[in-house]
């Protein structure tokens, strides 16, 4: 399964792409998670999208494509993979159609995950996140069995700096202008499927892998 993941900042991309990686047994790679894993760990690369990601704006694509094409490149993406958070604008769409075109591998599926703009903002402003494992709990609907506490690792829970109320709506509009055209690119690929990605999370899992499958056995 190659498959592409769309959907509003908050729609549970980061949430799903986890229980579907391991339904499928194929790598998630979200390119915000490697932005933060590289802040983390203070390297240029993460210094660099930082100063984007606290203004709620992309990272250049230069930046952001080249580590894609580099994390495709290596052995485990093989029997599929499942991108999370990239492309996000037409331009990057390209240039992943482009990579795969070159190994005969091209997108499979590209799931659009749907929310309205109210259910976004109380996901998002109530998210905590894992410092280690970067695992989304939320306050409310996904709370950690001890508070401020990864039930997977063990690790602190933070709220992410661009979950501040400003950044929510800069990252809105950014998705509206720069990543909802992604939709129609994918579309006129034949490869768009969308579901509701509202209720609790394992319905929202098995709402995808219904779709995803019914999808695949068609085509
Ligand atoms: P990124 O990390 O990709 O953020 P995002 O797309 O804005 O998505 P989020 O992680 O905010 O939300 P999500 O949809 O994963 O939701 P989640 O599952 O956590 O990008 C961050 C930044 O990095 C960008 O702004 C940009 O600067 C940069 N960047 C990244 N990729 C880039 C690219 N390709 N090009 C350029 N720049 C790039 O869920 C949200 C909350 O809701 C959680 O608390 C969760 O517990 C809860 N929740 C989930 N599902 C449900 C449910 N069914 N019911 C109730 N609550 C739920």
């Amino acid at each position: 399964m190659r498959l592409v993941l769309v959907g509003p900042p908050g729609a549970g991309k980061g949430t799903q792409a986890v229980n579907l990686a391991s339904h499928f047994a194929i790598p998630h790679i979200s390119t915000g998670d490697i932005f933060r894993s590289n802040l983390k760990a203070g390297t240029p690369l993460g210094i660099e999208a930082k100063s984007y990601m606290d203004r709620g704006e992309l990272v250049p694509d230069e930046v952001t494509n080249k580590m894609v094409k580099d994390r495709l490149s290596h052995d485990d993406v093989k029997p599929g993979f499942l991108l999370d958070g990239f492309p996000r604008n037409v331009a990057q769409a390209d240039v992943l159609r482009a990579i795969l075109a070159e190994k005969g591998t091209p997108i499979e599926a590209a799931l659009e995950l749907l929310v309205d703009k109210n259910e976004i903002i109380n996901r998002l402003s109530g998210r905590r996140t894992c410092k280690n494992c970067q695992r989304a709990f939320h306050i409310q609907y996904e709370r950690p069995s001890k508070d401020g506490v990864c039930d997977g690792c063990g690790g602190d829970l933070y709220q992410r700096d661009d979950d501040k109320e400003e950044v929510i709506a800069r990252r809105l509009e950014v998705y509206g202008e720069q990543t909802a055209p992604i939709i129609d690119f994918y579309v006129r690929d034949g490869v768009l499927l969308s579901i509701p990605a509202i209720g609790a999370v394992d319905e929202v899992t098995k709402r995808a892998i219904d779709a995803l499958s019914g999808f695949r056995s068609k085509n």
